[in-house]
């Protein structure tokens, strides 16, 4: 085993500590994780765990989600500059202030946002649980939903929906070609494409099953289909591949990294051996706020 990896292993067992892990990290980042998992996954296991110490290799919303989750446990980050362009793309104030414009409206948030908007949100879904969640408010309710657009314009589709949509979008998914895809399809016609809803309309018009992460790998492994063309980062390759041994799966832009999350690909074991070691850097949270952000996401695991 590799030296750092063993290394990793022993601290986590010297200091009760378990390693959280979305499907878009490196391969050897997923190995030396407790749990591999969606948004919605995560959120749970964060709920869930009874660790001293939380270490989450993923963004940072996505750890501020264990800690408002975990109050009383320390929650740390590799890389504290691994943030998320959605989540960047709605900022507290510009949602407050939209909010006092439309009195009567509820606020949807997609979880991958800040604490901040988090708090100013009714309830928050997830991309694995949206739909779901959107089915059970009741048909008149007005609704804002944010940050991202395109998994909005997905959800108003999907249930019939008027929701307000925030001009936000994910600086990967949402930079996908169409024109890309149709290549990919000419080389390989025997695919089936999975695609994630942030992808935009024209390219989700295009492919045969929308999911989140989660979705799409249970997708894969369902499908007596054997070829894959798979429209989300290329770092839940390692977790499909290694579930579906003998199945072919490509990436959208094969060979092309340029196309991945550069905030995910921040996490790597020497900043994970480091940051277990020292303790730090460690997430915290205004009190005040993590209790009003606790609010909607409880919510969301009541409904989900
Ligand atoms: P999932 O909730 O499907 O894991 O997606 C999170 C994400 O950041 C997608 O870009
Ligand atoms: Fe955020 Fe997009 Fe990266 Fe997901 S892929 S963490 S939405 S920037």
């Amino acid at each position: 085993m590799n030296p750092l990896k063993q290394q990793i292993e022993t601290l986590k067992k010297e200091k009760n500590a378990i390693i959280l892990a979305h499907y878009y990290t490196l391969p050897e980042v997923q190995e030396v994780a407790d749990f591999v998992g969606d948004s919605l996954g995560l959120a749970r296991k964060a709920a869930e765990t009874d660790a001293d110490i939380i270490l989450f290799a993923g963004v940072h919303f996505m750890a501020e989600t264990a800690k408002i989750l975990n109050p009383s446990k320390k929650v740390l980050v590799p890389d504290m500059s691994a943030g998320c362009s959605l989540a960047d793309s709605c900022k507290a104030e510009k949602l407050a202030e939209y909010k006092s414009k439309h009195p009567g409206y509820k606020v949807l948030s997609y979880v991958n946002c800040s604490a901040a908007v988090k708090a100013l949100s009714d309830l928050i879904v997830t991309s694995g649980n949206a739909l779901k969640l959107v089915n059970q408010l009741p048909k008149d309710e007005k609704i804002i939903f944010v940050p991202d657009g395109n998994l909005g314009d997905y959800i108003n589709r999907m249930t019939g929906r008027e929701m307000l949509l925030w001009d936000g979008a994910c600086c990967v998914h949402d930079h996908y070609e169409v024109e890309q895809l149709e290549k990919m399809k000419a080389e390989h016609p025997e695919a089936l494409v999975v695609a994630h809803p942030e992808c935009r309309r024209e390219m989700l018009e295009k492919v045969d099953f929308i999911g989140s992460t989660a979705a799409m790998l249970n997708h894969i492994g369902e499908s007596d289909a054997k070829e894959f063309i798979v429209v989300t980062e290329s770092g839940i390759l390692y977790e499909m591949q290694r579930r579906n041994p003998g199945k072919t799966l490509y990436t959208l832009y094969p060979g092309q990294p340029e196309h991945d999350c550069v905030n995910m690909k921040k996490n790597n074991l020497e900043k994970i051996y480091h940051t277990l070691q020292n303790e730090e850097p460690e997430l915290l949270m205004d009190e005040e706020l993590r209790e009003k952000a606790l609010v909607p996401i409880q919510r969301m695991l009541e409904m989900s």
